[in-house]
């Protein structure tokens, strides 16, 4: 799926793929388009270097346009991260994005995969859910943003086989 998707709306080929070093100022521009509190370019080039943390770029013709980023201990992780470019949202890639990275985590050991995600965050919940995790609790008040508002996240789960 992912090649008839690239070809149409970017003229290239979708791959997903370890990042590295390099990729880190992208990464932190892509992250920083998405998130309220952006991680630094030195952020990423300390998750790239660490043993315990996964990152993968989504890759379309020669443009970095998303990553997936995880923690990992014994054999539980945490995603930390997913974003793709603004641009290219609502197209299916997150799914590719997260099943790869899903499978990557599996090929290191890691059994339970924890995350949490802010509550009306509908497409993020709605990857989620698609690629199998289902709601473990909820985190009162979790996030907090300029001006005070705090908002709630839901810690989701999904055990890999
Ligand atoms: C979350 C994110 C990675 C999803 O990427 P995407 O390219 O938009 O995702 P997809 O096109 O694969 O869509 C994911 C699902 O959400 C649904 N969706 C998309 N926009 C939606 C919206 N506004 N409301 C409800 N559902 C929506 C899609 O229909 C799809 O569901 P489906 O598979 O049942 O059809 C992307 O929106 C993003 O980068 N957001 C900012 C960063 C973020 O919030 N990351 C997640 C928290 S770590």
């Amino acid at each position: 799926m992912m090649a008839w998707l690239s070809e149409m709306w970017s003229g290239g080929t979708a791959a997903v793929e370890p990042a590295t070093l390099r990729d880190a100022p992208r990464l932190a521009q892509l992250h920083a388009a998405s998130f309220h509190r952006g991680w630094s370019e030195s952020e990423f080039e300390a998750m790239l270097t660490e043993r315990n943390t996964l990152v993968h770029r989504l890759r379309v013709g020669r443009k970095i346009i998303g990553f997936a980023a995880s923690r990992m201990a014994a054999d539980e992780a945490e995603i930390l991260s997913v974003a793709i470019a603004g641009s290219h949202r609502g197209r299916g890639f997150s799914h590719s994005l997260l099943l790869t990275h899903l499978g990557h985590l599996a090929g290191r050991g890691v059994r339970s995969v924890f995350l949490e995600v802010e509550e009306h965050n509908q497409p993020a919940r709605r990857l989620y859910e698609r690629a199998g995790f289902a709601i473990a609790g909820r985190r009162e008040r979790y996030y907090h943003q300029d001006g005070g508002k705090e908002l709630n996240a839901v810690l989701m789960r999904r055990d890999l086989s």
